[in-house]
C-alpha cells in the first residue's frame, strides 16, 4: 500500500505541476511513512512541506490541493490533513481483503482487463542458413513471455517468426546440397545436421570453385523466377533448418509452432508492388545504381542523410524491402493494433527508418502502432561477446545441455538421497529456467552478462529462489489438507499481513505494465518482492499455530494466493513450476 500510496501521491504532484501551481522542473523524492499511532491513519507523507517553497504557498494550503488532485482509489478510506501540513492516508483494508477474495477465485485475478487487441509478436525469428544461436536466444525467450502476458490480459496474439529464409546465400547452400546429394545421399543428411560446418563448407567450396560459385549464382536466379527443382532444394533445406529450431522450442517451452513461421520469402512476390507504389508516390531516389529513400530525420553524425535501400543496382531486394511488405501485410491483412518486434537493438536504426517509411507511404493504417523491443548484447564473463573458447559462435543447443548439467549437480547436492529419474526431471525444469530467468529478469534494453554461477545460485532474484519459494508456498497446504476453506475469510490485521495483501493486489498493475512495455523484468522483480513479503509474513505470522481458526484459515488463503499468483506469474514468464526441489 506504501507504493500506491507514493503513485498516488506522484499522479496529484503532476497534476499541480500541469496546472502550474509547481514548477515544471520540480524533483521530489516522495516520502511516505507508516504512522506509529494509528489514530493517524496507516501513512503520512511530509510532500506539502517540500513543496512551501516551490509552489510559494503554505504548507496547509499545499497540502489540501495535493488531496483535491489525488486519484481515487478503492484503498483509500479516506485521507487528512495534519498538524503543519502532514498528510494522513488511512487503508481500507476491507477493500483490500476484498479484492485478495476475488482474485482468489478468479482465473484472471480479477485484474481491470483492457479492451482486446490484435497484437502481432515477431520474435524469434532466426536466419535459416545458420544454425540458431545464443543471439537468437534473447528474442525467443523475452517475445514468448510477453506473448503469453498479452494472451492472459485477453489480446489476440498472431505471432510470426520472420525467419531469413530468403537472400543470396542460399544459392551457396543449395548449390552445395545438390552436390552433396549426388555424391551421397547419406552423407548430405549427416552434414545437415551441423548447419554451421554445413555452412562453412558450402563457403570453402564457393570460394575454391569459379564453377560452384557460378552454379550457385544461377541457382538464386532460378529459386527467384520460381523454378520447381529449386524450390524443392530449398523447401528440403529450410525444412531441415526449421527442425533444428523447433527442437530447441520445445526443449525450451516455448509456444512458437510450424505455423507462426512467416519469413522473408513469404514477401517475395509482393516486393515489386513495394518498390512500384514507393516510386508512384515519389519517394524514391537513385543512389550508385541503387533505389533508396531519403528521410529528412535520419542522418549520420557528419549530417549526410541515411537512406533506407529499397532495391540493388542488380534488382535484388533487401531487408527493409521485406520489412514494409511484411507491415504492410500485418496492418492490412492482419489488421493488428500493434506490432512488437523483439529484436536486437543494433537493429534500431532500421526499424526506425522502415516504420517512418510506412506510415509516410500508408502502407499501414496510421493508428498502427509499431514497436521495436530492442535488446543488448548477450556478452560472456569477461564482458565480451559471447563466445565459445576457441572463438566461435556459441550454439543454443551446447548452452542448453551444460545449464542441464550443472542444474543435475546442484540439485542433487540439495537432495542426495533422491532418485535420479526425479533429479533428472527437476534438473531439467531448474536448468531451463535459469537460463530464461537469468535473461528475463534484466533489463532488456541493457546487455548483460551470462552467467551459469550466477543464474543457477538459490540466492537474490534468480530461478532457483523463486522456485523453490513456490515449493515452500505449496507446501503449507501439504499439512492443511484437511482444513476446510469454504467459509474462511482474507483479515488483515499484523503489518505483515498487510504488506503481503498489498503486494498480492499489484499483480495487475504489473501485468498491465509487462504488456504495454514488454518488459518482463517487471514480473520478476515483482514475483521476486511477493516472496520476500510472503518470507517476513511467515517469519511474523503464525500460520498452521496461528491464535485463532479464523486467522489460520485467513493465513491459509493468504498462503494460496500467494503460491498461485507466484505459479501463474513464473508460467507467464514461461518457467515450468515444480511442488518439490
Ligand atoms: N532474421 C533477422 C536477424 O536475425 C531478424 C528478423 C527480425 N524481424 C523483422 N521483421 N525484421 O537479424
Amino acid at each position: 500500500m506504501k507504493s500506491h500510496t507514493q503513485s498516488l501521491l506522484a499522479e496529484s504532484l503532476n497534476a499541480l505541476k500541469q496546472q502550474g501551481i509547481v514548477p515544471a522542473d520540480f524533483e521530489a523524492r516522495i516520502q511516505v511513512d507508516r504512522t506509529k499511532d494509528k489514530s493517524h491513519g496507516d501513512f503520512a507523507t511530509n510532500l506539502a512541506m517540500m513543496l512551501t517553497k516551490a509552489a510559494g504557498k503554505n504548507p496547509r494550503e499545499i497540502a489540501q490541493l495535493l488531496i483535491d488532485n489525488l486519484p481515487t482509489s478503492a484503498h483509500v478510506e479516506k485521507v487528512e490533513i495534519a498538524g503543519p501540513g502532514f498528510i494522513n492516508f488511512f487503508i481500507d483494508d476491507n477493500a483490500l481483503a476484498n479484492q485478495l477474495m476475488t482474485a482468489l477465485n478468479s482465473d484472471t485475478f480479477g485484474i481491470d482487463l483492457p479492451a482486446p487487441q490484435t497484437v502481432v509478436v515477431d520474435y524469434s525469428s532466426p536466419n535459416l542458413a545458420k544454425e540458431m544461436h545464443v543471439g537468437h536466444l534473447r528474442s525467443t525467450i523475452i517475445g514468448d513471455s510477453v506473448v503469453r502476458a498479452l494472451e492472459f490480459m485477453g489480446h489476440k496474439v498472431i505471432r510470426q517468426n520472420h525467419v531469413g529464409d530468403w537472400g543470396t546465400q542460399f544459392g551457396m547452400l543449395l548449390a552445395y546440397m545438390e552436390e552433396l546429394q549426388a555424391a551421397n545421399g547419406e552423407q548430405a543428411k549427416m552434414e545437415l545436421a551441423d548447419l554451421e560446418t554445413f555452412y562453412r563448407a558450402a563457403k570453402v567450396r564457393f570460394d575454391e570453385s569459379e564453377e560452384f560459385a557460378t552454379r550457385a549464382r544461377k541457382l538464386v536466379v532460378e529459386l527467384q523466377s520460381g523454378d520447381d527443382y529449386c524450390n524443392k532444394l530449398w523447401r528440403e533445406f529450410n525444412d531441415i533448418s526449421l527442425s533444428h529450431c523447433h527442437e530447441l522450442y520445445e526443449r525450451l517451452g516455448v509456444s512458437l509452432t510450424r505455423a507462426d513461421v512467416r519469413g522473408e520469402s513469404a514477401y517475395n512476390s509482393d516486393l515489386a508492388q513495394v518498390v512500384a507504389d514507393l516510386d508512384a508516390q515519389g519517394l524514391l531516389s537513385e543512389s550508385n545504381g541503387a533505389k533508396v529513400v531519403f528521410q529528412d530525420e535520419f542522418k549520420n553524425k557528419e549530417g549526410e542523410p541515411l537512406p533506407v535501400i529499397i532495391q540493388k543496382a542488380d534488382g535484388g531486394y533487401l531487408y527493409a524491402t521485406s520489412d514494409l511488405a511484411a507491415m504492410r501485410y500485418r496492418s492490412n491483412v492482419l489488421n493488428a493494433d500493434r506490432a512488437l518486434y523483439f529484436v536486437d537493438l543494433r537493429q534500431a536504426l532500421h526499424f526506425q527508418q522502415v516504420f517512418k517509411l510506412a506510415k509516410t507511404a500508408k502502407f499501414v493504417r496510421e493508428e498502427m502502432s509499431f514497436e521495436h523491443m530492442g535488446f543488448g548484447t548477450m556478452n560472456g564473463e569477461d564482458g565480451r561477446p559471447f563466445k565459445t573458447r576457441s572463438g566461435g559462435v556459441v550454439k543454443l543447443i551446447d548452452l542448453l545441455k551444460e545449464a542441464d548439467t550443472r542444474a543435475l549437480e546442484l540439485v542433487r547436492s540439495k537432495n542426495p538421497e533422491m532418485d535420479e529419474a526425479e533429479l533428472a526431471e527437476i534438473a531439467r525444469v531448474v536448468g531451463i529456467a535459469s537460463v530464461k530467468y537469468a535473461d528475463l529478469s534484466k533489463n532488456r534494453a541493457s546487455d548483460y552478462i551470462f552467467s551459469f554461477e550466477q543464474m543457477l545460485s538459490f540466492e537474490g532474484n534468480t530461478a532457483p529462489y523463486l522456485l523453490y519459494a513456490y515449493t515452500r508456498v505449496a507446501g503449507i497446504f501439504k499439512r492443511a489438507q484437511d482444513v476446510d476453506l469454504s467459509d474462511a475469510k482474507i483479515i488483515l490485521e499484523h503489518e505483515k499481513e498487510k504488506d503481503l495483501g498489498t503486494k498480492l493486489a499489484q499483480f495487475g498493475e504489473v501485468m498491465a505494465r509487462m504488456v504495454s512495455k514488454g518488459q518482463p523484468h517487471a514480473l520478476c522483480g515483482y514475483l521476486f518482492e511477493l516472496a520476500g513479503a510472503f518470507s517476513s509474513f511467515y517469519e511474523a505470522c503464525p500460520v498452521l499455530a496461528a491464535e485463532s481458526e479464523e486467522l489460520k484459515k485467513s493465513r491459509l488463503l493468504l498462503s494460496q494466493l500467494t503460491a498461485k499468483t507466484l505459479k501463474q506469474g513464473l508460467n507467464l514468464l514461461g518457467l515450468e513450476t515444480l511442488e518439490r526441489m
